[in-house]
């Protein structure tokens, strides 16, 4: 792995939920941190077919526009059920017909009604995970990957307002509350070298933690 010989790093995402969660879960390695929307970066194309090339067209869009490390995070929901769908199309699925914008209940009713025409009731048929894939990427195009995945079920209807996309929907493995009903710490379960992660996020951040680049 290469070394990361600097202590600022651009993030990778315009998606608020993500950054609100990737900055929490980076605060505690001491890099000073800026978005790509606050340095007024457009969002690059995600034209990739795995988790690994989307996070790479977005970092590396980033470390060339800025010249700096980047981070990027691509993430989505698979779901056993559905052959793994949505998947890479996870946030495609909550775009509006009309194309003014995403709608994330639409999207969570498209998961359940696509669960019902397989009649999938049963909590055993109702398994999926989330997963996420941080790259981080360097301005001449070097790479380094980490990924990590919260196993769990699809629960109907959504359950609590925290969190953000589906997390009312995903009710992790041995917990009986779901994402959305969980503050922020809840979900991540985890702090550098307190406790064990839950999300996916914080178990890609443990990878990076225990990759030791710094
Ligand atoms: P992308 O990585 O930009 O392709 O978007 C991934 C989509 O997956 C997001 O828009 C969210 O809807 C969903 N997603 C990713 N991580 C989470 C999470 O932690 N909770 C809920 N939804 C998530």
């Amino acid at each position: 792995m290469r070394a990361l010989d600097t202590k600022e790093i651009v993030l990778a995402t315009h998606n608020a939920g993500k950054l609100r969660e990737m900055r929490d879960l980076m605060a505690p390695f001491g890099f000073s941190v800026t978005s790509v929307g606050e340095r007024g970066l457009p969002e690059p194309e995600e034209n990739g077919t795995t988790f690994e090339e989307n996070a790479y067209a977005k970092a590396f869009a980033a470390a060339q526009a800025t010249g700096m490390v980047s981070l990027s995070d691509d993430s989505g929901l698979c779901v056993e059920a559905l052959g793994g769908a949505p998947g890479v199309y996870t946030a495609d699925w909550a775009e509006k017909n009309d194309g003014s914008g995403r709608d994330f209940l639409l999207a969570m009713q498209k998961v359940e009604s696509s669960l019902l025409e397989k009649g999938a009731t049963d909590p055993s048929r109702r398994k999926g995970y989330f997963c996420a894939v941080l790259c981080l990427c360097w301005p001449d195009g070097h790479a380094e990957y980490f990924r990590g995945e919260a196993h769990g079920e699809l629960v109907w209807p959504p359950r609590g307002d925290d969190g953000f996309g589906y997390d009312p929907v995903f009710k992790p493995d041995g917990q009986e509350r779901t994402f959305g009903e969980m503050t922020a710490q809840e979900k991540h379960g985890w702090k550098m070298g307190e406790g064990e992660p839950l999300s996916h996020r914080a178990r890609a951040f443990a990878k990076f933690a225990e990759a030791n680049l710094a």
